[in-house]
């Protein structure tokens, strides 16, 4: 792949999971009250990222955004953020019924696109949801990482846009395909 001149990371996910809240959290500093559905495209420049490249974050909002829409921004990324609550057990389970593999069907059989888990909202739970995702991690070798936080209290936040960096810059799937594995 050679070395990136940029980063562009594509926030997905169920509606409510804080998708918009997590992008304005980040540039801000603060957890936003009021969010739009969807957080205008925006660039962090490269010296303020860790890994030193200039990075877009894309959001996506299924009220402002055709399916077709989807498809392209899928097709323009880097990485995606696959985004759920975890205080919402349905969120979970559309990351196996829908989101995944909806990137994969979209990417097709020749192109890979690294995905990260991001599980928002942990203010709201007392236990972490895990358990619910490492079965996930183990079925799907395109997910890199997978990443708790919480916009709100604003816990993890910097971690999550650092992790879907790293998947960019210094992938390591091979590592995490069940052959290499045992
Ligand atoms: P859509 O644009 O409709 O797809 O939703 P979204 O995924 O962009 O979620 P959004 O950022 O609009 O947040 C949805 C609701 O969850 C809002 O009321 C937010 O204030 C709230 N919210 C977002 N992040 C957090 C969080 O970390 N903790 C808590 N408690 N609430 C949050
Ligand atoms: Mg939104």
């Amino acid at each position: 792949m050679g070395v990136r001149k940029d980063v562009r990371i594509l926030l997905l996910g169920e509606p409510k999971v804080g998708k918009t809240s997590l992008i304005m959290t980040l540039v801000s500093e603060e957890f936003p009250e009021e969010v739009p559905h969807r957080a205008e495209e925006i660039t962090i420049p490269a010296d303020v990222t860790p890994e030193k490249v200039p990075t877009h974050i894309v959001d996506y909002s299924d009220i402002e955004q055709t399916d077709e829409e989807l498809q392209e921004e899928i097709l323009r990324a880097h990485v995606v953020c696959v985004v759920y609550a975890v205080d919402d057990q349905d969120s979970i389970e559309k990351i196996t019924s829908k989101w995944v593999p909806l990137i994969n069907e979209t990417v097709g059989k020749d192109g890979r696109i690294p995905i990260i888990l991001v599980g928002n909202k942990t203010d709201l739970v007392e236990q972490s949801s895990m358990e619910a995702i490492l079965p996930i991690m183990n079925q799907y070798s395109d997910i890199e990482a997978c990443v708790e936080c919480s916009a709100r209290v604003l816990r993890n936040i910097s971690e999550v846009f650092y992790y879907a960096q790293k998947a960019v810059l210094h992938p390591t799937g091979p590592l995490y395909s069940p052959e290499e594995k045992q």
